[in-house]
């Protein structure tokens, strides 16, 4: 997969990029970043990218003309790919996403900085992402994130691809619980049905405690979740299992 990402700072992906999983994946040819500093498209003297808002206010808006530029060029430059702008204002980024955009070939990715694009720019994405209800100083991080979180669903990238189908999420609900060693520290005990090796048993309490951890955590997310007739007993067990232990 090839991912072209349109910047002011190309350099602050570099070690992101260099090290780890992602680095790995990169050595592998499993995924080719492409950075862009629409920078060089700018205007004048100063490579100008940004002005004042019309009508007034506060902070630089990004000017149409460097960056589509850029984009122009980008676009031309491969295979077609979606232009995904990065901004608070976007559709909510989510591992459902990232397995939808892990689809694609090629992505292009649009970080924006100061107040955000101007309006005519938006129109030239084909989406666009926000990895959650915050603003950031840019779309860098952002771009960061999904580049990271469609990697993983690339076969290759991750050791063993079982472990990104147990991730949280992938299944609709949160992970469960994990353990290792030592079986105790400080007295706190890993429970002991995941020391005794019965791999029935063992499903059952994740699935149970991965419901559990979901109803608690992320209502929301429960809400939406769709369940068998198992998850609902094993969701019976644990209401009762916390009936009988209150006090
Ligand atoms: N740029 C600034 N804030 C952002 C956010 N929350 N998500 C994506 N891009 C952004």
């Amino acid at each position: 997969m090839r991912v072209d990402i349109v910047t002011l700072l190309p350099g602050i992906f570099e070690k992101v990029f260099d090290e780890s999983v992602l680095g790995s994946a990169i050595r592998n040819g499993l995924i080719e970043i492409v950075l862009h500093n629409f920078r060089e498209y700018g205007d004048g003297r100063h490579r100008t990218v940004d002005d004042t808002p019309f009508g007034g206010g506060p902070g630089m808006v990004l000017k149409t003309g460097p960056l589509i530029s850029c984009l122009r060029d980008v676009r031309k430059a491969a295979a077609p790919a979606p232009v995904i702008g990065l901004t608070p204002q976007g559709v909510p980024f989510n591992q459902k996403v990232a397995r939808q955009l892990a689809q694609f070939d090629r992505i292009i990715l649009v970080c924006g900085r100061y107040e955000g694009f101007d309006e005519r720019i938006v129109s030239e994405f084909d989406l666009q992402l926000s990895i959650g209800d915050y603003v950031l100083t840019g779309g860098e991080i952002a771009a960061m994130t999904i580049v990271d979180a469609v990697s993983r669903m690339i076969p290759g990238t991750v050791g063993r691809q079982e472990s990104v189908e147990q991730d949280s999420f992938f299944a609709g609900l949160l992970d469960h619980p994990q353990y290792t060693r030592p079986a105790t520290w400080e007295g706190k005990k890993v429970p002991t049905v995941l020391l005794e090796g019965n791999h029935a048993f063992i499903d059952d309490w994740r699935r149970k405690y991965s419901l559990l951890s979901t109803a608690v955590n992320r209502p929301d997310v429960f809400r939406v979740a769709e369940f068998t007739e198992k998850d609902r007993n094993l969701f019976q067990q644990l209401l009762k299992q916390n009936s009988e232990t209150r006090p």
